[in-house]
């Protein structure tokens, strides 16, 4: 069996230093110290007989070094321990390693295993010279199939997607109608609800894709943000069929998951501005390429969704309220008078004074005694969203000298909010991305497709990896 040493497992890291004292030292250090260094173990009845340590440098990896134990030479383990390494990162580019020029027996099995010898370094140990040689990975060629989960908040949804811009399979079991009574999500129902599902929803994705896991080339799970509970469920399905199936594992910040929802309808251009408006988040995010986020502002408050949820609670609408206020709105008038929020040149937004300003109307409106109209009130109010909302990002995109803009998160499904990003957009020459209706509100396809290239960027998990309430999209 062959897996990767885990740099919390002291009995094989003592293990291991201990069978190959004569090469190795401090591995333990090593694994702590330099986030490149892996160690892929080669484990036959519970004992390690061989090993590769290797650096694995975004897109590339280089060979540090590489032993099997005198008594089992001429096995085949290390032609399998380098089978694996080159089987499990296809995404990289090339794969180097020096050698001495006389050894040989290793070369042949390099050479074997695809490796070319690609220049000499004179005289590099001990007056013999060094031989580099380099397997290039072809990784466009080999599709990458990469599992996705999702379960943050009331969705449990898993998903498979190609290359990370073609959806094979996708399955969302929506906890709406639970917590529909509570008017909002009961984080101790929904954790609750997560592990009834998981396996189910999983294997429903994998029979709607028609493939097993082993067809699976990673896992990507969206750790955090979100209630930790709910996170905690997905988290633990990921490591477990990680460490089951020898898969890598790949933490997904939720709103990157959010944002590379658009991948999927089309390739995303960089540098490019995202506007994430969701549930919880109202951000404006710059990336100057792929997997690389930096936050412009972001809301001071409540986010733009929940904001669409308390205002369509004063109007009697079930949560989440947003789809039925937008679904009003269209067919209502702007006639109430609503403040434009937080109207300034910074790029944060702020809506509880909005809400707050809803709140009061109606209870004036109800003391003279007037009967509210709710189509005009949600006309009035989606419309000053809409007004912010398009202000700021068209400055943000000014100022950057940016053409390329996308929109992400659940609000992103409100019509009112499209239309008018389109008309000014086409306005500008901008070009612009919207995520599909269906992909707005959370899902694993998203998941799933940020996972793909935040593995290309080297982005990787060992099983200590923990879920987060609150993190920092970096
Ligand atoms: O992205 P999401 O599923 O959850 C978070 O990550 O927070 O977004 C859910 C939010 C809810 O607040 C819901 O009311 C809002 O998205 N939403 C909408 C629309 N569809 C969903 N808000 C306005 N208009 C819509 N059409
Ligand atoms: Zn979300």
């Amino acid at each position: 069996m062959i897996k990767e040493l885990d740099k919390f497992d002291l009995i094989k890291i003592n293990e291991l230093e201990t069978s190959f004292h004569y090469v190795l030292k401090d591995v333990k250090s090593d694994l702590t110290n330099n986030p490149f260094s892996h160690y892929l173990l080669f484990i036959d009845n519970n004992r390690i007989i061989g090993y590769l340590n290797y650096y694995l440098m975004y897109d590339r990896i280089e060979i540090a070094n590489f032993n099997v134990l005198e008594d089992y030479q001429d096995k085949h383990i290390g032609s399998s321990l380098l089978k694996y390494l080159i089987d499990n990162n296809s995404n990289v580019d090339n794969i180097t390693l020096e050698v001495k020029e006389d050894n040989s027996k290793a070369i042949y099995l390099y050479e074997k295993m695809g490796f070319k010898k690609v220049s000499k370094r004179k005289a590099y140990y001990d007056g013999i010279d060094g031989i580099l040689m380099e397997r290039r990975m072809c990784s466009n060629m080999k599709d990458i199939y990469v599992l996705g989960i999702e379960s943050s908040c009331d969705e449990t949804s898993f998903s498979i997607v190609k290359n990370g811009v073609e959806e094979i399979a996708t399955v969302i079991s929506s906890q709406i109608d639970i917590h529909k009574d509570y008017g909002g999500v009961v984080p101790e129902i929904a954790s609750r609800a997560h592990v009834r599902n998981v396996t189910f929803v999983l294997e429903e994705c994998l029979k709607k894709a028609n493939m097993t896991i082993d067809d699976i080339d990673m896992v990507a799970v969206a750790n955090g943000p979100g209630l930790i509970g709910s996170l905690l469920v997905g988290l633990e399905t990921a490591k477990t069929i990680c460490w089951l199936y020898n898969k890598p594992l790949i933490p997904v910040h939720h709103i990157a998951g959010h944002i590379y929802a658009n991948n999927l309808v089309k390739k995303m251009e960089f540098p490019l501005i995202s506007l994430v408006i969701s549930g919880g988040h109202t951000e404006l995010i710059y990336m100057k390429e792929d997997y690389s986020f930096e936050k412009l502002g972001g809301t001071l408050d409540d986010a733009v969704g929940e904001c669409f949820d308390k205002v369509g609670k004063i109007m009697d609408i079930n949560y989440p309220a947003g789809p039925e206020v937008d679904r009003l709105a269209h067919m209502g008038d702007h006639t109430y008078n609503l403040p434009l929020p937080l109207d300034d040149d910074s790029y944060n937004f702020s809506f509880s004074g909005l809400k707050s300003a809803v709140i009061n109307l109606v209870h004036n409106e109800e003391q003279r005694g007037n009967v509210i109209n709710k189509e005009n009130l949600a006309c009035s109010f989606q419309d000053v969203v809409c007004e912010i909302l398009t202000k700021k990002t068209l400055h943000a995109m000014d100022e950057l000298s940016v053409k390329n803009l996308i929109l992400a998160g659940g609000v992103s499904a409100n019509r009112g909010i499209r239309e008018r990003f389109k008309e000014l957009c086409e306005l500008r020459g901008i070009n612009y991305t919207f995520p599909e209706i269906k992909y707005c509100t959370d899902n694993a396809a998203m998941i799933a497709t940020a996972g793909y290239f935040a593995y290309k960027k080297g982005i990787k998990a060992d099983l200590s990896l923990n879920a987060y309430s609150s993190m920092e999209l970096k």
